[in-house]
């Protein structure tokens, strides 16, 4: 569903990404992991039309989207969850979840995706008219997530989802991606607790120095004693 070909990018004169490849299927979970500095940020970036790439392709569904404005790319069925907190936090829930459909023209539909949506996640449907910055981390992540689904994507890209949050809530937080996942939607998320995350994944991917290093199933990384060392405290080997 989505292919990465060879992508050379950065910021201005600086190249982060020096080649990235890879190609995820349709209905999966992929996991890329990395040290602090790889450029796995940088990936979700040039993936999401926020970056300027020197070269290589970017494929959804065998079309070149490099290029193409963060608007484009929504149309296109992509979605993008960044790093950090990014609800804001004195509106409403209600109000944080129509956002998302902001850019939408027909707002009539956006309040029926709303509903949608909230079907999916009761919680937030529990605390509707609460400020965000009164739900826990992880019911902002789902909200966050929530207000991503309003375009109803195809491909979600999810930066760090379980950072700052109780090993409770990352759960919490991974199994709403594999409901997600289960539902048709592709994940593509970045992750630091990779053991949590490979767990819950159908594959993974090592991104070093702006390359890809390793990509395979994500049982096979978790056994792997190199992914051992570097990425997961030595526990596996
Ligand atoms: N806006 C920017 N302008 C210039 N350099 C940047 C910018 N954003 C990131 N970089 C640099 O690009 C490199 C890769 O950053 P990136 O955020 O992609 O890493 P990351 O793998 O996501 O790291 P982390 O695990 O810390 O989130 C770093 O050296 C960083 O300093
Ligand atoms: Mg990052």
């Amino acid at each position: 569903m989505l292919e990465l070909k060879n992508v050379y990018g950065g910021y201005g004169k600086i190249t982060i990404l020096n080649g990235v490849s890879f190609a995820i299927p349709s209905g999966s979970i992929t996991t890329i992991i990395g040290p602090n500095g790889a450029g796995k940020s940088t990936v979700f970036k040039a993936i999401f039309g926020l970056l300027d790439l020197h070269s290589g392709e970017i494929l959804m569904n065998g079309e070149n989207v490099a290029g193409l404005k963060p608007r484009d790319l929504i149309a296109k069925g992509i979605t993008y969850v960044p790093q950090g907190r990014n609800v804001v936090p004195q509106l409403s829930v209600y109000h944080n979840l129509e956002m998302g459909g902001i850019t939408a023209r027909d707002q009539a539909a956006v309040r029926e995706r709303i509903e949608v949506v909230m079907d999916q996640f009761p919680t937030l449907r529990q605390h509707r008219d609460r400020k965000a910055v009164e739900l826990s981390g992880g019911q902002q992540k789902q909200l966050e997530v929530a207000r991503a689904l309003l375009l109803d994507p195809k491909l979600i890209l999810i930066d760090e989802p379980s950072i700052g949050l109780s090993p409770n809530l990352v759960q919490e937080v991974f199994r709403t991606l594999t409901r997600l996942r289960d539902g048709g939607v592709t994940v593509l998320m970045v992750e630091q607790n990779a053991k949590a995350a490979l767990a819950m994944s159908d594959y993974g991917l090592v991104l070093e120095l702006g390359q890809t290093r390793m990509h395979d199933r994500a049982e096979t990384l978790l056994a792997d004693p190199r992914v051992g060392r570097l990425f997961l405290g030595g526990a596996m080997e």
